[in-house]
């Protein structure tokens, strides 16, 4: 897809904080320090409009991104940080959960999972509740540059044997480093 413009539009920590335009939004979830700002980037053509750091908790509200005037890619706080504070994870859960469920112009989410790592029990659990309450997520095993190419489709069954990935629910191959599965990304964004 060719990016005509990409802004960094609001932060919000609460329902009456987002944007009122009513354009279609996709959700950025997954664990602390997996790669959700950085995949933002490489989806925009942009080095740093979202803000990464190598140390996780570094997303700590919710970071709407206007792309080519028309879609909204809404950068999410990482969850299963051990270091963050119960009552400041209670908070984030609550507001995560209640965009999730909640937030009409939410068209599906994007999980985040490493493709190195069998999925942790916040992963299982994040995909599992998502399809409780009926949104449509699109997986993606990031990291891809961090094992070798002919690993790729043992280690994307693996995600999907242990999340119990629904069939309609695809599973992108993905890196920031080198652009693999951007295409593939912006075809599901788009086609859906
Ligand atoms: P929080 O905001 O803390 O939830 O983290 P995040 O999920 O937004 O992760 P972020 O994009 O900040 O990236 C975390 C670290 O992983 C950074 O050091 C990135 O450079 C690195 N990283 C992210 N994606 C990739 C990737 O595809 N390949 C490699 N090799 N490193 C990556
Ligand atoms: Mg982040």
């Amino acid at each position: 897809m060719k990016i005509t413009s990409a802004e960094f539009i609001t932060s919000a920590v609460a329902a009456n904080q987002y944007p009122t335009d009513g354009l279609p939004e996709i959700a950025l979830v997954g664990r602390s320090n997996v790669g959700k700002s950085s995949l933002l980037n490489k989806m925009m053509n942009r080095k740093a409009l979202a803000r990464t750091s190598s140390k996780p908790g570094k997303t700590q509200t919710l970071n709407y991104f206007l792309v080519n005037k028309s879609i909204y890619l809404v950068d999410f706080p990482g969850y299963g940080y051990a270091k963050v504070a119960k009552s400041i994870k209670e908070t984030w859960g609550k507001m995560i959960q209640t965009y999730l469920a909640k937030r009409e112009e939410l068209r599906f989410m994007v999980q985040l999972v490493d493709i190195r790592h069998a999925p942790s029990k916040d992963d299982v659990a994040m995909y599992a509740w998502s399809k409780e309450i009926g949104i449509p997520v699109v997986v993606v095993a990031t990291k891809a540059d961090k094992i070798a190419r002919g690993r790729w489709q043992q280690h994307t069954k693996i995600i999907r044997e242990t999340m119990n990935v629904r069939g309609g629910d695809p599973i992108l191959v993905f890196s920031s480093e080198t652009g693999q599965g951007r295409d593939e990304l912006w075809q599901e964004i788009i086609n859906r």
